[in-house]
């Protein structure tokens, strides 16, 4: 296996027709490879586009079900029986890959001191990108917030959801709360995943590809997450050292 180390331009191996960045992505992150970062290795962005997947089939099953308003949405999936059948089923899964994402990222969204201020009046110049990212780290506040945002939301879309399942196991009030609590879950996701939309691709060039390849450029990290960028700059420099012979 060839070595690439920083600072040293192709990720393409010549003559071997290997991308290393693509190749190293899939196993290892927070690692440099030539003039990229590997941020998201495949396990992780496997679990992230099994959520996105089902949130939509779940979405274009459920608003149907939801109004009439979204009644064509039913065309979608064969008709309003069809939406009627495979929700809950296209939601399970969902559910499934959220909890799978929560054990895989919660190492990395624990909150910090700095984090915190993103729910105080500090949010909208951080949106604005008005204020110093210095300490950012891998994940802003921002990002952990809406992290913790799918994962409840996911429990309370699970929770509600099996009132609504099996209604005539429960009683009139907790059906009503469930369809409640269903409803204002469902509101605050269109919300979150539409502005996550944004932020990942037009807002910030050169995200996506972090969920599609798994990496990103020096440029992109040293701007959005410096803290990230010096912590794999460190973890670079003691392994290089470590490879020095002592004498
Ligand atoms: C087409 C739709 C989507 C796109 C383009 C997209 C894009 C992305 C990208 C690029 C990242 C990595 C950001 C980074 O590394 O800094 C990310 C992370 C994440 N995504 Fe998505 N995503 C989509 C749908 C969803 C959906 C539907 C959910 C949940 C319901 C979701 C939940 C998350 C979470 C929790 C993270 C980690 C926290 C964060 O970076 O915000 N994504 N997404």
């Amino acid at each position: 296996m060839s070595t690439v180390l920083p600072g040293q331009h192709p990720t393409v191996v010549p003559g071997r027709h290997v991308d290393t960045a693509i190749v190293t992505a899939r196993t290892n992150e927070n690692v440099f490879v030539g003039e990229e970062i590997v941020r998201h290795r495949r396990s992780a962005r496997l679990i992230h586009w099994g959520v996105a997947v089902s949130f939509f089939a779940s979405l274009v099953s459920g608003m149907p079900i939801w109004t009439p308003l979204f009644s064509w949405m039913a065309t979608l999936v064969g008709g309003l029986q069809v939406a009627r059948l495979i929700h809950p089923y296209t939601s399970l899964v969902f559910v499934a890959f959220s909890i799978a994402q929560f054990l895989h990222w919660q190492g990395e969204m624990k909150m910090t001191e700095h984090d915190r201020e993103w729910l105080g009046p500090k949010l909208f110049k951080f949106m604005r990108y008005e204020d110093e990212a210095i300490d950012t780290g891998k994940y802003n506040g921002g990002q952990k917030i809406f992290f913790y945002c799918v994962t409840f939301g996911a429990l309370a879309f699970l929770l509600s959801g099996i009132v609504m399942w099996f209604p005539e196991s429960f009683p009139k009030a907790l059906r009503l709360w469930a369809v409640i609590l269903h409803d204002l879950t469902f509101i605050g996701f269109l919300v979150g995943v539409i502005s996550h939309i944004y932020m990942g691709t037009a807002a910030e060039p050169g995200t996506f590809r972090a969920m599609t390849v798994g990496t990103v450029t020096r440029a992109w990290a040293k701007l959005h997450h410096p803290g990230w960028y010096r912590d794999v700059m460190a973890e670079e420099a003691k392994k290089s050292s470590a490879k020095i012979p002592v004498k």
